[in-house]
């Protein structure tokens, strides 16, 4: 079990005492208001198969008397994205801060970079706009665009086939936001500002690695 803890009292534990992990996505959800334009985009689009669909006028899990389609589109790996259409929703309020837009997204993974530039072209193909395709510190290399709701995608191919296993690195990381954080907020410092620095520091250091 991976653990770190510092005089600080931080505590990051690194698996469940349980044993228990989930075993795969099986869905993420999202509200649509047009299911039609949906559908013609992740399959038509997106290549994704139209796999399940749910039609009730009450949420089961909650009782809620919201009439809705609820569909699921399946990727290769038997994962799928989900949507609700419900009607009478008005526009989701918007965020408090353009980051919002931008960190949150849906990552769907490709299998080589030859596909990924074959997307990129596809998409553009279909009057989608898309940024990059743009590199994660030698970890990944993707593109990024939105679907007809409004929701941001990435389709990415790992160039570092160990992407998803640095957890050592990962939890290092971890702790120095953590710490930093902390630190700025006890003196009455800016965090920001301090994050700024290590971030800058690391990544002269990553550089310097080369
Ligand atoms: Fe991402």
């Amino acid at each position: 079990m991976k653990s770190i803890e510092r005089e600080s009292g931080l505590k990051l534990s690194g698996s469940s005492p349980a044993g228990l992990v989930p075993k795969m996505l099986n869905h993420a959800a999202y509200v649509t208001h047009d299911t039609a334009v949906t559908v013609d985009f992740y399959t038509r689009v997106l290549g994704m198969e139209l796999a399940c669909s749910v039609l009730d006028d009450v949420i089961p899990s909650t009782g809620d008397p919201f009439p809705f389609l609820h569909t699921f589109f399946r990727i290769a790996d038997g994962s799928t994205l989900a949507f609700f259409e419900s009607p009478g929703l008005p526009p989701r309020a918007q965020p408090t801060h353009p980051a919002y837009s931008i960190f949150e997204h849906i990552a769907l993974e490709v299998s080589s970079v030859e596909e990924l530039h074959r997307w990129h072209a596809w998409l553009l193909e279909n009057g989608v706009s898309v940024i990059g395709p743009t590199n994660h510190d030698r970890l990944i290399l993707s593109i990024y665009f939105h679907d007809p709701n409004g929701y941001r995608l990435e389709l990415t191919v790992p160039i570092d086939p160990s992407w998803n296993m640095h957890t050592d690195q990962a939890y290092q990381n971890v702790q120095l936001w953590t710490q930093t954080k902390r630190s700025a907020q006890e003196a009455g410092g800016d965090p920001t500002e301090a994050l700024v620095k290590v971030i800058k520091a690391a990544r002269e250091q990553r550089a310097k690695a080369g």
